[in-house]
């Protein structure tokens, strides 16, 4: 038995291909893996607030110095870190937002990357990358959205994406390594480049989810 985090990025509703795929994946792996717990969270429909200066203090003083108006402006944080702590397992919908993610998912980011709790600082273990991984054992399928197309190695837009290298550096620095990307291009055109990326899409995640 597993619990399932599925987190949808997209402010779109019905026309969002991330949303749709995110939601076709959560049935697909529910039917071929005994799940005890899905918990839901649209950060595109419901903004998270982005980090403020008390939000700032309150993290960075230790936990046991920390006021009770310190612990009020690190409530809804600590919730969105315990809920990623407690799941086994991640599907996220991230669109791509001028070449990088979403505003409100770099929110998202902001809240759940927290000293002491997903990672921590030991530079004398390794100057070089003094951050230590706090998040252990998770798995992390990632729908990422796009209008345009070529983003692969080598293809004309590689060097703009700041999307799937911001989610994984990100999520690896926290100890969640085990991340799979399905992509969806060509929104932008439609027609049939849309189509074949959106037919692309589905079948990789039937093969993930069969696997
Ligand atoms: C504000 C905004 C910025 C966007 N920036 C980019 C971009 O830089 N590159 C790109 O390929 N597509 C861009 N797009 C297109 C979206 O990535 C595309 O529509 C995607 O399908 C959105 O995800 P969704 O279908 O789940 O809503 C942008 C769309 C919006 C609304």
């Amino acid at each position: 038995m597993a619990k399932l985090l599925h987190i949808d990025a997209s402010p779109r509703g019905n026309r969002s291909h991330s949303r749709r795929l995110t939601r076709e994946f959560v049935e697909a792996w529910k039917k071929a893996n005994p799940i005890d717990t899905i918990i839901y969270r649209d950060i595109g429909r419901n903004p998270i607030p982005h980090v403020t200066e008390a939000w700032i203090a309150a993290a960075f003083t230790p936990e046991e110095k920390r006021s009770p108006q310190m612990r009020e402006a690190l409530s809804f944080s600590d919730e969105l870190r315990d809920e990623l702590l407690a799941a086994d397992l991640y599907v996220m919908g991230i669109p791509m937002y001028n070449w990088s993610v979403t505003s409100g998912f770099k929110a998202y980011i902001d809240n759940v990357v927290r000293i002491d709790r997903t990672w921590a600082y030991i530079p004398d273990e390794n100057p070089e990358f003094p951050y230590k991984p706090l998040v252990h054992g998770k798995k992390m399928f990632v729908i990422a959205s796009r209008g345009d197309g070529g983003f692969a190695s080598g293809e004309r837009n590689y060097k703009r994406d700041f999307q799937v290298p911001l989610i994984k550096e990100t999520f690896e620095m926290l100890g969640i390594t085990d991340i799979t990307f399905i992509t969806v291009e060509n929104d932008e055109y439609g027609g049939q480049k849309l189509a074949d990326s959106l037919i692309a899409a589905r079948s990789r995640i039937s093969e993930l989810v069969a696997a």
